[in-house]
């Protein structure tokens, strides 16, 4: 018997870890500029959550997700999003009446059973942020601001905003049926799904991929002319505050997400450098959903993107990122009292904070010196029994040759070995006292 991947499921291994951590540091970099903080909901929640917060008609609740029974014949099911746990877990902890006005970001696995493809997989990682308790649209150009800032730390290049309103439940209410008569001559040209949307929600097939819906899609109206004025205020209201912080956007009428909360503000951050799933952030807000699961009315929006789409651009653009991983010292050991000098050395080295390897297989001194450069140990110390009496021995620097005679005392080594500051420190290390 062979254990293979689940289908659409991957193991993400050691050497991609580097481009994960990039995109994970700098959204929480963001969050910090931005002054967000971290939530953790649970990967499983109540199926219903997701059936009338993500919405009955759409893709994600009628075929993607995991949903299972648990030992107390309760239905559960694998988060496939996190806004609607987020929205949760404001009610949960009663964040409406102590503490109304939340800003928060989280990252981590989500489930979809879609069809596997690149950038598109069964279990992926989102990163993402909502804002819940206002309905400024100074709000709305924040979060659009955040993800164009994340993008561009991140340094990805031909960003494109793309910007719709869809409106309050009213306007909705009112566009649903317009899409519904623009609709209904031409849906039996149309796919079996778009028939199925035309009545369960016609707003879903504005979404449709297929080539056979496209002209009927192309010629829909478009959502931003069908506001109530206090809608139209607030999206015009939008666009001022994206003005201001010159922030480009181009407007899509048909912009409408795959999701059912959304009212209003909708948006998608797409770069060229994607291919086929160009979109990096999907995002909008969600005024009606805390209100939906039981709450008071409470204003939302926010964004996610997928990490394994980001992880793949930077995986080109910044091939190097491996440069930072790099192991401070590998303890080359020769004999058995090698041995034990060194993995005693290098459990006090690890106590003062150096990162340090020994070989465990007591290989002979060429295979551990191939290790240690494989490694990419930026010094290397050779221990045999001669250095384990003396007390001292060669500390080589890797990228120079250069050799030196040192003690073999911890907290002196250490110091020696104690890699140089970039500067991450922001001032107050021993190479940037001043900063
Ligand atoms: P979404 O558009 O379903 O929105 O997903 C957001 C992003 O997650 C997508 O743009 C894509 O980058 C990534 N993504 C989605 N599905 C997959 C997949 N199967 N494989 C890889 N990446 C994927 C939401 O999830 C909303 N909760 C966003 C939001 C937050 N709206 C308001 N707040």
């Amino acid at each position: 018997m062979t254990y293979d991947l689940v289908k659409g499921m991957y193991d993400i291994l050691p050497e991609e870890i580097p481009w994960w951590r990039l995109a994970e540091e700098a959204v929480r970099e963001m969050a910090r500029r931005y002054n967000y903080r971290e939530i953790r909901v649970p990967l499983v929640e109540h199926t219903e959550l997701f059936t009338r917060g993500v919405g009955e008609a759409t893709d994600i609740v009628t075929k993607e997700m995991y949903t299972f029974e648990d030992r107390g014949e309760r239905s559960l099911t694998l988060r496939p999003e996190g806004t609607a746990s987020v929205a949760r877990a404001y009610l949960t902890h009663g964040w409406q009446t102590s503490d109304p006005f939340q800003k928060l970001f989280y990252l981590g696995p989500m489930f979809r059973y879609e069809k596997p493809q690149k950038g598109r997989n069964r279990q992926f990682h989102q990163y993402g942020i909502e804002v819940l308790g206002s309905l400024d649209p100074s709000v709305d150009a924040e979060v659009i601001a955040f993800a164009w800032s994340l993008m561009e730390i991140l340094g990805l290049g031909g960003l494109r905003l793309r910007l719709n309103s869809i409106g309050c439940a009213a306007d909705r209410e009112r566009y649903r049926e317009i899409l519904r008569q623009h609709f209904a001559p031409s849906v039996d040209r149309m796919c079996v799904d778009c028939r199925r949307r035309l009545d369960a929600n016609p707003l879903r097939i504005l979404d449709c991929k297929e080539d056979r819906c496209q002209p009927f899609i192309g010629a829909a109206p478009g959502s931003a002319d069908h506001l109530c004025p206090e809608c139209a205020g607030h999206f015009a209201a939008v666009q001022g505050w994206l003005n201001q912080l010159h922030l480009a956007y181009d407007i899509d009428p048909r912009l409408v997400r795959g999701l059912d909360y959304y009212t209003r503000t909708v948006f998608e951050l797409t770069s060229s450098d994607l291919g086929a799933q160009d979109t990096l952030i999907g995002g909008g807000r969600y005024d009606g959903l805390v209100e939906m699961l039981g709450g008071p009315p409470t204003p939302g929006i926010g964004f996610a993107g997928g990490f394994e789409r980001l992880v793949l651009v930077l995986q080109q653009r910044q091939p190097d990122a491996m440069e930072t991983e790099r192991l401070d010292l590998f303890l080359a050991t020769l004999g058995e009292e090698g041995r034990q000098a060194g993995m005693k050395l290098a459990t006090d080295l690890r106590a003062l904070g150096i990162s340090v390897d020994v070989d465990h297989r007591a290989r002979g001194l060429r295979k551990q010196m191939t290790q240690a450069n494989q490694l990419r140990a930026r010094h290397l110390l050779v221990l045999g029994e001669e250095e384990a009496c003396a007390g001292r021995g060669k500390l080589k620097d890797m990228d120079s040759g250069e050799e030196r005679d040192v003690s073999l005392d911890p907290e002196s080594l250490a110091e020696l070995l104690f890699p140089a500051c970039d500067g991450g420190c922001g001032g107050g290390c021993d190479s940037h006292p001043d900063l």
